[in-house]
């Protein structure tokens, strides 16, 4: 079954982002969209064909998991956008990210310094299914470094294309931005 790209235009207008870095962004995202149905349909026509042992069914297999992901994560990234009020401090998000890190500022400064470390990627606050714990990990382009088992609770895209258009190099500006403009009520809602 295909996938279908999300329709993400009602972000237009949030501070900080422009509109043509916001339009640009989601045709990047339906890219990625695109991408994950082709390669599905070319991995089953090449199976059927007696071909999966070949190298390019192999290198058709690793891209998989790039295209995907870049799927996903900018649906996290969009959905957790465009909210209006800062992170509610008697909320459950809160507490939890106080437990994980002794306090939310010290939380704050860990996924910021993430989100600049050198390198194209992610940032993604993972909630672990098995005892709750959370974890601000990076991700390397899409694919490298996701944490097994593990819920995305907020996502940071951090891809050059994500932010140069409005900023620059000031990737900690877009990343300023990024925190005035998150959703906590999604992210509270990805909690388990
Ligand atoms: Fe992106």
């Amino acid at each position: 079954m295909a996938y279908t790209a999300k329709d993400y235009t009602s972000l237009i207008g949030i501070d900080g982002f422009s509109e043509t870095l916001l339009t640009n962004h989601f045709t990047l995202y339906q890219g990625y969209v695109t991408n994950t149905n082709k390669l599905t349909d070319l991995l089953t026509a090449l199976l059927k064909v007696g071909k999966a042992g070949t190298p390019e069914y192999a290198e058709l297999k690793r891209r998989f998991g790039f295209e995907f992901n870049g799927m996903r994560l900018h649906e996290y990234y969009f959905e957790n956008l465009g909210g209006k009020s800062p992170i509610d401090r008697s909320g459950k998000v809160f507490k939890k990210l106080v437990d994980a890190c002794g306090s939310y500022e010290d939380w704050e400064q860990d996924f910021k310094a993430t989100g600049t470390m050198r390198g194209i990627g992610w940032v993604v606050l993972y909630q672990d299914n098995t005892n709750g714990e959370l974890f601000n990990q990076w991700i390397n382009e899409h694919e490298s470094g996701h944490l097994a088992g593990s819920q995305p609770v907020l996502v940071m895209d951090v891809f050059e294309h994500a932010f140069i258009t409005d900023y620059g190099l000031k990737r900690a500006d877009y990343i300023a931005a990024f925190f005035k403009n998150i959703n906590w009520g999604e992210v509270e809602s990805r909690l388990r």
